[in-house]
């Protein structure tokens, strides 16, 4: 059991002087002893780990360790390099690592972070609970996380967390599809539409976000019957989709078809992340959708993917979610600069994110929806060229 709260600050060269003696230092002598240990502290470093590290007094250029979840997917891939770029121009050094959605891989590639003296962890969890014990250790070393995208639960030893508005994120996505259907418009009171429902991974927090901003935006149609969820399938743990992955929603989307929609259509699918919005379009089409006389169903997504993006200019995908990670990445960087330099990061929220040990003060960034008709947003912000999405 654990019980220090504070967090350990790196030895002072000084402390390695015995007492006894430290008791007869004048303060030249002193001065002197600790610029001579300085300099043999940070030589060491460079021996023992290959180039110089970071000044012991101060955590001007240390190493930032970036633990991300997985390659797997390019906006991760985007997130990685912007800190790292944006790191490195503040003076730091970055090590960037990705965890192949294995939590024991971001375990081991936190553990080794601590060991080769980072003094900061940005770190988007593969499982939100995983991370317990590593940080308690990180703790220990008196290095400071920022919980990046998605929070990290059960522990007091996260400092920041930097992420996007993901209850916003959910209820634009549910109110894109009460708009695409027309559902808010008096003359459509009497008609009801067939709707499917995709959940993320259970292991990530941000879930059950976008799940509940959904479902409040959603849920009143549900209640008067103008949207029929024909599978059932109404709760979030029946929709879960693990690790996000696209192939495990386009099993589940081929099933549901299969099983509720014989003759019937489905008019709109809610999909939390474009990789799952790849998944159910391959079922739709596997199943005939997309075809002449047959036409998609409504199908949100999140992350604003290039293959999903061009889906969407193509007409398949309906709409997904802008998240610049360009933006989270210089969030991720003014509070880890501040936390390196003593001084406290803006925030703009501290009331939303309890991870069940604290409260976790935030920086929420503005997520913004994007679908056939502004995806030139994406050129005019210099996110995508206009080559890449021709
Ligand atoms: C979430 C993130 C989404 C999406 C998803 C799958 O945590 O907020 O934007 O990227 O993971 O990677």
């Amino acid at each position: 059991m654990r019980t220090r709260t504070t967090p350990t600050p790196p030895p002072h060269p000084a402390a390695s002087v015995p007492r006894s003696r430290r008791a007869l230092l004048r303060p030249a002598a002193v001065a002197a002893l600790s610029v001579l240990l300085a300099a043999s502290v940070t030589a060491c470093g460079q021996e023992a780990k290959g180039g110089s590290r970071y000044h012991p007094a101060s955590n001007k250029g240390a190493t930032i360790g970036i633990a991300m979840p997985t390659k797997a997917s390019e906006r991760w891939i985007a997130d990685g390099q912007n800190m790292a770029k944006q790191f490195q121009k503040a003076g730091y050094k970055t090590d960037l690592q990705y965890g192949d959605n294995q939590v024991d891989n971001q375990v081991a590639q936190i553990e080794n972070m601590i060991t080769k003296g980072d003094r900061l962890l940005v770190i988007a969890a593969i499982d939100g609970r995983a991370l317990t014990d590593v940080l308690a250790h990180a703790h220990d070393q008196g290095i400071h996380v920022i919980s990046y995208d998605r929070l990290i639960l059960g522990t007091p030893y996260v400092d920041y967390y930097a992420s996007f508005d993901n209850e916003r994120v959910g209820k634009l996505q549910g109110q894109y599809i009460l708009d695409k259907l027309g559902l808010e418009k008096p003359e459509k009171g009497g008609k009801s539409y067939n709707i499917e429902l995709f959940a993320g991974s259970s292991d990530d927090n941000n879930t059950k976000y976008f799940w509940s901003g959904a479902m409040k935006v959603l849920k009143p149609y549900f209640d008067t019957g103008q949207l029929v969820v024909r599978s059932h399938q109404t709760a979030m743990n029946q929709a879960f989709t693990q690790q996000w992955d696209g192939g495990t929603a386009q099993k589940r989307m081929d099933d549901l078809l299969t099983k509720n929609y014989g003759t019937d259509t489905v008019d709109a699918v809610l999909s939390p992340y474009d990789g799952i919005s790849i998944g159910v379009l391959s079922a739709l089409k596997s199943a005939g959708y997309g075809s002449k006389g047959h036409p998609l169903p409504v199908v949100t997504g999140q992350d604003a993917e290039l293959a999903s993006v061009k889906s969407i200019i193509r007409g398949e995908q309906t709409q997904t979610i802008f998240k610049d990670t360009r933006k989270l990445a210089a969030q991720a960087v003014q509070m880890g600069n501040a936390v390196l330099n003593d001084k406290k990061p803006e925030v703009n929220n501290t009331t939303d994110y309890n991870n069940g040990k604290r409260l976790v003060p935030a920086y929420l960034l503005n997520p913004v929806s994007v679908d056939k008709s502004n995806t030139h947003l994406l050129v005019d912000e210099g996110y995508y060229t206009k080559k890449q999405l021709s």
